[in-house]
């Protein structure tokens, strides 16, 4: 009934967590939510005002396939701005979300049983948009003691003539790791091409994060505005390739998706251009900044060990081998017991299984009401 293809797609397992928490609140439980990886804020209103704007204009219609010409250009100033590097709008695809660019990619580039190499843990969704290419994941183990980090010489040992690409995230979902400069550079010169999700770029708390285009302009960096800018519910998001695959890609959004929504797209040029968003962006990562130190001392109050704080995203991967074993089970079983939501570790590798993820997207009062909660179970249950 199903393709193989198909039916080999894993389910999203936060997702579950996630609707399960929606189904009690509807029966009236209050939960408190570390499980979603969103933005808790309201979009900024520059933003929103642009696409309102855009809507009253008449910009309702297709728009080119790579995206409107003015986003364009903004998203190679800021990669100029950011990062030091020379990008093209001909190397620009605009899409709806990190998501669809990383599906576009490894629709382009791989031929079945193609290898791609990424870290375990990692974020969930990637060894699914392998395996739907056809492509065959390669798992690098990071490992809490090292702080997570990825080491290029680990990527180097799996490299084999069937590998294709390397794919990498930092800051990391869902470690919160950033990557060093020398290991991006090592990475970008190890001769795969690198697929840099870079989704999480401008939420780093301690030191600053790195584009692979500065190591290595024949990558491919894919960005969007959900995370930074609070936008997963408008869809938008891009790739920026090496002129030789862009046109590639370009044809596959052309046939598959024709176009990003018109409006969203002024929008996410507000986003770019538009000081008043500067403004916004500051007053959010501040907020995270809070928030951060306050959940780190926390868990830490709990006795819950965290021996590299992350520096970035909004994510802490928490080890709580000493009283599960098996996460997801766990996971339900704070729901349902101390009405606490989490995302269970195994949903990011096997190297995380006995590990709970925690986003602290929320705010600071129900970040202290969760940490009540889960202090009062685990005194319950130690
Ligand atoms: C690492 C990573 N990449 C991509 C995505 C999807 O982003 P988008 O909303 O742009 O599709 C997420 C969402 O959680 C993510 O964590």
């Amino acid at each position: 009934m199903f393709s193989q293809r198909a039916s080999e797609v894993t389910p999203f397992l936060v997702m579950e967590v996630l609707e399960e928490a929606e189904r009690m609140a509807r029966e009236g439980a209050r939960i408190v939510h570390f499980e979603v990886g969103e933005p808790d804020f309201d979009t900024p209103e520059c933003i929103t005002q642009a696409a309102i704007r855009a809507l009253s204009e008449g910009k309702t219609h297709y728009t080119h396939s790579m995206g409107i010409l003015p986003l364009r250009e903004a998203i190679c100033q800021h990669y100029g701005q950011r990062y030091g590097v020379d990008v093209t709008p001909e190397q620009v695809i605009v899409m709806q979300g990190t998501s669809p660019a990383l599906f576009t990619v490894f629709a382009a580039i791989l031929e079945p049983g193609d290898e791609v190499i990424l870290s375990n843990p990692h974020y969930a969704c990637y060894p699914n948009y392998i395996r739907f290419a056809g492509g065959v994941p390669v798992y690098v183990d990071i490992r809490e003691e090292d702080g997570y980090q990825l080491h290029p010489d680990d990527i180097a040992r799996k490299i084999t003539p069937r590998t294709r690409a390397i794919l990498i995230n930092s800051p990391a979902n869902p470690t919160g790791v950033v990557l060093s400069a020398e290991r991006m550079a090592g990475i970008a010169g190890l001769g795969p091409l690198v697929v840099s999700d870079e989704i999480y770029h401008g939420l780093v708390y301690e030191g600053r994060e790195h584009s692979i285009l500065e190591y290595n302009p024949q990558s491919c960096a894919l960005n969007g505005f959900s995370k930074l800018y609070a936008m997963t519910g408008w869809r938008l998001g891009y790739i920026i390739a090496p002129p030789g695959l862009a046109r590639t890609l370009q044809k596959i959004h052309q046939n598959f998706f024709i176009s990003a929504n018109a409006f969203v797209q002024w929008g996410g040029l507000a986003a770019l251009r538009d000081p008043a968003c500067q403004t916004d962006l500051t007053r959010m990562q501040a907020t995270y900044a809070e928030r951060r130190a306050f959940m780190l001392k926390r868990l830490q109050d709990l006795g819950l060990r965290i021996p590299h704080p992350p520096t970035g995203a909004f994510y802490m991967l928490v080890n709580f081998k000493r009283y599960c074993r098996d996460s997801l089970s766990f996971a339900f079983e704070l729901l349902h017991e101390a009405r606490v939501a989490v995302a269970p570790g195994i949903d990011f590798g096997t190297n995380a299984e006995g590990y709970l993820r925690f986003s602290y997207a929320t705010s600071m009062e129900q970040i202290a009401e969760g940490m009540d909660r889960l202090g009062a179970y685990l005194a319950g249950n130690g």
